[in-house]
């Protein structure tokens, strides 16, 4: 394979912008070929600004090219269709969480890429923090020793004002067509958001840190905000029912604990992501909160000096042309994806943060609504054939 890997991506919106598009512009191994987006205006700014030669508007004339290796989707909406497509198209993929609503479903897009010898990568990205990369080597090393307890944390202020519409997309006119969402006020009837959209990756680094599956979940899904905007269109406020925060608690495989608390209506501002392992010889906490022009802090003690002291962050965990001033999305993005081209060109079975990993996490997701659902204690696996009731999501 050649050194430098050909790549295309779906989705030219904000995330694209400062996350996805300057990882790959800095990356030593990514030619950025081809942009993709259904608004062609947005698609021709990006193609500007990052000097990419190639421009659809339709996914599947860019995934019908047979000289591209990697296929990035960054599209706000469902993933699924296009990550299959581009599956069954032989390239890799990389794809913007949740890959699918079902953890199941996501199995098969593992079983798929492994069948066809492709790699993939969820944007699960907090796990590519430096100082989140710095905490899984110190726990590799042993510096934990039997993990016990972890705890985190993913929650900030970003829809605390109900006029900030609960459809992240901007619309310039009216989606049509679209499933109607959040208009079941009962319980069962919440929409699964906060939990998935970004519980997601700290559950990631919290099943990294404890180092084994877990095997009961217990959970709890509210609506904090219940009258909102619903779109960048809307002017009036009406009831959604959207889970805006979060909490539920688990029993692991080799009996540490685990809890996690999501939201985004908390105060604080992003990423909002406190991660917390506590195990018989030492214990680590990262914080990943931007306050005062620090986007990252990593702690440590130990169990003979139990006061928690500030480390710092050796270069190495830092992406090729990151910088002292990136923006956290710029700074952790740039690792995801340059592990990802790596993990690509050097080939073999290293395959970090890859659909397996996203189904782990997604099965927890879909366990811990079926506990808020039913009201109880919920084990894993999940049954393969349980009839789980059509999850309520938004139609992004
Ligand atoms: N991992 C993280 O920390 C993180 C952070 C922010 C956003 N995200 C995710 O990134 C994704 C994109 O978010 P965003 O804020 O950039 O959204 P956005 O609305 O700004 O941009 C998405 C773009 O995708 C385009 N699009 C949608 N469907 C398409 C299709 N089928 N073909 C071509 N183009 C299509 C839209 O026209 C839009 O321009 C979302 O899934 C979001 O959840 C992840």
């Amino acid at each position: 394979m050649a050194d430098k890997l050909r790549v295309g991506i779906v989705g030219a919106g904000r995330w694209s912008r400062t996350a996805h598009l300057p990882g790959f512009d800095r990356s030593p191994l990514a030619e950025l070929v081809a942009i993709c987006d259904v608004d062609r205006e947005l698609a021709e700014e990006r193609q500007r600004e990052f000097a990419i030669p190639d421009l659809y508007t339709d996914a599947a004339e860019m995934l019908a090219r047979d000289d591209l290796d990697v296929i990035d989707v960054c599209t706000r909406g469902d993933h699924q269709d296009l990550v299959f497509a581009t599956l069954e198209a032989g390239k890799h993929c990389l794809v913007e969480k949740p890959v699918c609503h079902d953890y199941r479903d996501v199995w098969r897009a593992h079983e798929l890429a492994r069948s066809k010898g492709l790699k993939t990568k969820v944007g699960l990205t907090f796990r590519y923090a430096p100082a989140v990369m710095y905490m899984f080597e110190l726990i590799r090393e042993g510096f934990v020793g039997d993990p016990y307890v972890f705890n985190g944390y993913e929650q900030n202020s970003q829809w605390l004002d109900p006029d900030n519409p609960m459809d992240k997309r901007i619309h310039k006119t009216r989606p049509v067509g679209e499933a109607e969402w959040g208009t079941d006020y009962s319980r069962e009837g919440i929409v699964v958001s906060s939990l998935e959209g970004y519980g997601a990756p700290t559950i990631d680094i919290g099943l990294e840190c404890i180092g084994a599956d877990l095997t009961s979940v217990v959970g709890t899904l509210a609506n904090m905000v219940p009258m909102r905007r619903k779109t960048n269109l809307d002017d009036e406020r009406v009831r959604l029912n959207v889970d805006d925060a979060d909490m539920f608690m688990a029993e692991a495989s080799n009996g540490a604990l685990f809890s996690m608390q999501s939201s985004y209506v908390t105060v604080g501002n992003y990423p909002g992501i406190e991660a917390r392992i506590f195990g018989s010889k030492g214990a680590i906490q990262v914080r990943l909160v931007e306050e005062f022009g620090t986007i990252q802090t990593i702690k440590t003690a130990t169990a003979d000096a139990v006061e928690f002291v500030e480390r710092e962050i050796p270069q190495r965990y830092f992406a090729p042309g990151a910088q002292p001033d990136d923006h956290w999305s710029t700074a952790f993005y740039g690792n995801l994806v340059h592990n990802f081209l790596g993990e690509i060109v050097e080939g073999g079975e290293t395959n970090q943060g890859d659909f397996a990993q996203s189904a782990r996490v997604q099965e927890i997701i879909n366990a811990v609504t079926l506990a808020h659902r039913e009201r109880r204690w919920i084990d894993l696996p999940l049954p393969r054939d349980l009839e789980m009731p059509a999850a309520q999501t938004m139609p992004w």
